[in-house]
């Protein structure tokens, strides 16, 4: 049977603003994320943090769509120490829903640990949006970041 190559609504390099929820930090966000075979996507982050432009978070990974149920795979790698696989599923063609199926750190990283990572991606009004909720070892999960982004011309 012939693979079935899953369209991706977020395919593309998307940059906008975002914000830490809490502590209303304002950050400049760039993303692409770029089909490399059928159903596999290369997916890059990077963020600023707004008018000092500093580098704050960055993250690299892949989207990998299961052929056979369209369950998405994402295996991500923080630079603080931390990998993770989430999956999900888009329900209307532009919602993406993921949780976090195995978190891994390495020997240095630091506490608080990250157990528990879900993001919501959505497609509107041409805006990529989305939103990121995680738990650790020292507090329950909490809505971390907000973002929206727009399609680079
Ligand atoms: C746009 C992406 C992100 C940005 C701009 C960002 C930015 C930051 C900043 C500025 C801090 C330091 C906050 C402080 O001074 O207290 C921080 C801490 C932290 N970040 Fe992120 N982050 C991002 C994504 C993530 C993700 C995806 C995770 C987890 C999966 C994560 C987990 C953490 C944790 C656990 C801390 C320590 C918080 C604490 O001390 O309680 N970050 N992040």
């Amino acid at each position: 049977m012939a693979e079935v190559n899953h369209p991706f609504f977020m395919a593309g390099q998307w940059s906008g603003e975002g914000k830490l929820v809490e502590k209303g930090l304002a950050y400049n966000e760039q993303i692409s994320i770029a089909q490399i075979k059928p159903n596999l996507y290369l997916y890059t982050q990077t963020t600023q943090k707004q008018i000092e432009n500093i580098p704050l978070h960055a993250e690299t990974g892949y989207f990998r769509f299961n052929p056979n149920n369209g369950v998405v795979e994402l295996l991500l790698s923080h630079p603080f120490g931390v990998c993770e696989i989430e999956e999900g599923v888009i329900s209307q063609n532009n919602k993406l829903e993921l949780n976090s199926k195995e978190i891994i750190r390495t020997s240095s990283a630091k506490e608080p640990f990250v157990t528990k990572v879900k993001r919501i991606f959505s497609l509107h009004d041409n805006t990529l949006s989305y939103d990121v909720y995680f738990a650790t070892n020292t507090y329950d999960m909490k809505h971390y970041l907000h973002c929206d982004m727009k399609l680079k011309q």
